[in-house]
């Protein structure tokens, strides 16, 4: 700072009186005065080490007129999206020559991990699902606080990926460190520039969300998905997956989705009308299959996170495996079907929760309404996109309505209980 200097666990704690920091490596030293900082090793060697300007605007850590950092957060989302995807796509095809990461190596992968917690794991399963259809190479997903005490079966071989919002999320980070010590590869997806992730991977993929306040995730949410697909479709592509016709049309069709994800929160007070009925729930099932599972997931940690309703996400096909015993006269059932392929399955399982009572909520895309309107109580759209690019604008409506949800609820929105922002304890 300016005639001073500070001493801070994260960034935005700072923000208002200087953008200039050190970041300090486990068991460094620094020795910090008003006008001089001196790091040191464990060792007591001086370090040298650059300093870090952020980039972040003041802005970014303020309301700016919204209630809430979750609203804020959600309505970036247009902006977010367009700032991790667009500057790394040339020539129509995604370039990620400033992460280091070339063609040649991507073809060499045989086999993938993905390894995350809570909303980034959500982002990893959808990662998995477009990673093996498209680029077929299998991927295994694992939950961060699962795969350090497994003794995985990781070694050269294999190319790991960890997401994490904050880089600073212990499981992961012990994650990240086992797999490296087997010999794996790592790219790490992270939001937060130098942080413990970012630092220790072997290559770093930035979202570009930006500062994210709200402890339930949402813009980085959305824009660990988009780096997951620009991987997927670049990595396909190196496979001979795709045919270049096909990467170019859908790189193109990932860059509507900002402008998709506009037209969604426009709609927004639908959603506050539909959460102003529902608030009252005490449980509720989001279902889908496939990607739409993926999206069920989320979008049910979203609601379960700020507004204590307790909520469980279900593969379709497996409610009558148990779960549909819950189902009773008036039970809300939020319907993921945005898939084509899938949508005359999932809503075989529709009829089987309306035929007990459920009151069901479609989200699905516009070119599908008109398959979905006789079975739905409730029916939000999202624009119409190849199918397995729509799951990105997908969850917003469920954001926009578990954000209405805690606020008619009188919750507290932007900290609920019991959780933190980053878990950088186990
Ligand atoms: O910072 P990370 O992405 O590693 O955090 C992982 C989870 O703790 C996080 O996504 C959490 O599930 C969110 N509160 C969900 O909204």
């Amino acid at each position: 700072g300016k005639n001073e200097n500070l001493i801070a666990s994260d960034i935005p704690a700072i923000l208002e009186y200087t953008r200039d920091v050190y970041f300090l490596n486990n068991g460094e030293i620094a020795v910090v005065k008003k006008d001089e900082v001196m790091l040191y090793d464990e060792v007591l060697n001086p370090v040298n080490r650059d300093v870090f300007t952020v980039e972040w605007d003041v802005s970014q850590a303020e309301k700016a007129g919204y209630p809430h950092f979750m609203l804020k957060e959600i309505e970036e989302q247009p902006r977010a999206l367009a700032d991790t995807l667009n500057p790394r796509v040339k020539d129509g095809e995604i370039n990620f020559d400033e992460i280091g990461i070339d063609d040649a190596m991507l073809a060499g992968i045989r086999k993938i991990t993905i390894i995350a917690c809570g909303t980034a794991y959500h982002a990893s399963y959808v990662g998995k699902y477009i990673i093996e259809r498209f680029a077929r190479v299998p991927v295994e997903v694992e939950i961060a606080s699962e795969f350090r005490y497994k003794n995985p079966i990781i070694d050269q071989d294999n190319f790991v990926i960890v997401v994490s919002q904050s880089g600073e999320t212990a499981d992961t980070i012990a994650a990240l460190r086992e797999a490296k010590s087997r010999g794996a590869f790592v790219l790490a997806i992270a939001n937060v520039v130098g942080s413990t992730i970012a630092r220790e991977a072997d290559k770093v993929l930035y979202t570009r969300a930006g500062l994210e306040i709200a402890v339930a995730s949402t813009k980085a949410y959305t824009t660990q998905l988009m780096a997951l697909y620009m991987f997927a479709l670049k990595l396909a592509y190196a496979k001979g997956g795709i045919t270049k016709e096909e990467y170019h049309t859908y790189v193109a069709e990932l860059q509507k989705v900002p402008e998709n994800a506009e037209k969604v929160i426009q709609n927004k007070e639908l959603l506050q009308k539909f959460a102003y009925e529902h608030f009252t729930e005490h449980s509720v099932f989001y279902i889908g299959r496939g990607l739409d599972y993926a999206m069920a997931m989320e979008g049910s940690l979203k609601l379960k996170e700020i507004s204590y309703i307790h909520s469980e996400a279900y593969a379709g096909g497996e409610l009558k495996h148990g779960t549909i015993a819950l189902v009773e006269e008036g039970t809300l059932v939020v319907a993921v079907l945005t898939q084509g392929d899938l949508i005359e399955k999932c809503l075989s399982n529709v009829k089987e929760v309306t035929s007990r009572g459920a009151v069901v909520m479609v989200v699905t895309q516009e070119k599908y309404q008109d398959l979905v309107k006789d079975v739905a109580d409730k029916i939000v759209t999202v624009p119409d996109a190849i199918d397995f690019e729509a799951t990105i604008t997908s969850i917003i409506p469920m954001q926009i309505f578990a954000y209405y949800m805690s606020v008619q609820k009188g919750c507290d929105v932007d900290k609920p209980r019991n959780l933190a922002k980053s878990v950088t304890v186990e």
